[in-house]
């Protein structure tokens, strides 16, 4: 069970004590006689790996802000597995961080690592992805998108774009157990399933992945030769499963409608080239809404438990648009 409040949060600066201690301590200067201005931040940050442009760009983001800041960063890939992650934290917990941003590879399976979080102080702001607990005292904050909206949005842009009277879909899933791959399945299929007219005829990870969503699509158009629509979890995937369609013969965006999540600059690109038809936005950079959020969290000030990103929706009509000022 998911559990998510809007409230302003109280809870965790009983729990985040010691670090608040620390944290005013070096606001005020009297921190056991060591010079403040020389004091950092500690913050550990367990990330799920490398394995998309946009999770690159999420790194480049926390990285970058954390040495604007001059935050004593400690960063770890997971590279796509949890064990590497729970590893990360026990080590951040050794080191005595001040604080622990997570982006969970999976959304199970967290509860002892943050128990043990828990009991030395530390505090932990999930970033990007949620976790499934029944412990919200588990984490002091989330921030990301909402994923089920972005399935909902990908949907709605279908229903009222493609026409036919049995529109036929591949489904290019995220990693299996991520909150991404389920709420965007979920969000997706709650549309589709209102439509008759819509099938995902297979579903099917690719890892969020690009060389996984080419060689997928390659499999999947050697089963079936009335593929519609390809419904990407991530760009990555879907520009892998462009390279497949291409190599087939035939023309994404055209011979067969191609929808996808994140909104990268290649992605951007791809949809002015009339290769994607439609991309929802996730967006990687919360560098500075972490760390502002991490500095509130540690001194003690409000500050709101759940912020979600407004997510933005584009295809032919408002691409080209916007596409010199993107980001990422
Ligand atoms: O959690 C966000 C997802 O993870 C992004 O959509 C994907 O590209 C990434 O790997």
């Amino acid at each position: 069970m998911k559990s998510y409040s809007s409230q302003f949060m109280t809870l965790f600066t009983r729990l985040a004590a010691p670090a608040m201690l620390l944290a005013s301590a070096l606001l005020t200067g009297c921190g056991g006689g060591g010079d403040a201005a020389n004091e950092q931040l500690k913050i550990g940050f367990a990330q799920v790996g490398a394995e998309s442009v946009w999770r690159t760009a999420n790194t480049d983001s926390l990285q970058n802000e954390a040495k604007k800041r001059g935050v004593d960063f400690k960063f770890s890939s997971g590279e796509g597995k949890q064990e590497n992650q729970i590893r990360a934290i026990r080590s951040f917990v050794a080191q005595g961080v001040d604080l622990i941003i997570l982006s969970p590879i999976v959304e199970t399976g967290w509860d002892p690592v943050l128990k043990e979080a828990k009991r030395a102080g530390i505090p932990v702001l999930l970033m990007d992805r949620e976790i499934d607990t029944a412990d919200e005292s588990l984490y002091a904050a989330f921030i990301g998108s909402d994923f089920v909206e972005e399935g909902r949005l990908a949907a709605q842009w279908m229903v009222e774009n493609v026409k036919g009277d049995e529109v036929k879909i591949v489904e290019l899933e995220g990693t299996p157990g991520s909150a991404p791959a389920i709420d965007r399945q979920n969000g997706f299929k709650e549309v589709v399933d209102k439509h008759s007219n819509f099938t995902i005829i297979e579903s099917q990870s690719a890892n969020f992945r690009r060389s996984d969503g080419k060689d997928l699509m390659e499999s999947l158009l050697k089963l079936h030769s009335d593929i519609d629509v390809v419904y990407s979890h991530n760009d990555d995937m879907a520009l892998g499963a462009i390279q497949a369609i291409e190599a087939a013969g035939l023309k994404p965006g055209t011979d067969i409608i191609i929808i996808s999540i994140d909104a990268i600059k290649e992605a951007f690109e791809a949809v002015v080239a009339g290769k994607i038809n439609c991309i929802v936005e996730c967006t990687p950079l919360f560098g500075p809404l972490a760390f502002d959020m991490a500095e509130k969290i540690l001194n003690g000030e409000p500050y709101e438990r759940r912020v979600v990103m407004k997510d933005g929706v584009f295809d032919q009509t408002n691409a080209a648009e916007v596409i010199d000022s993107r980001k990422y």
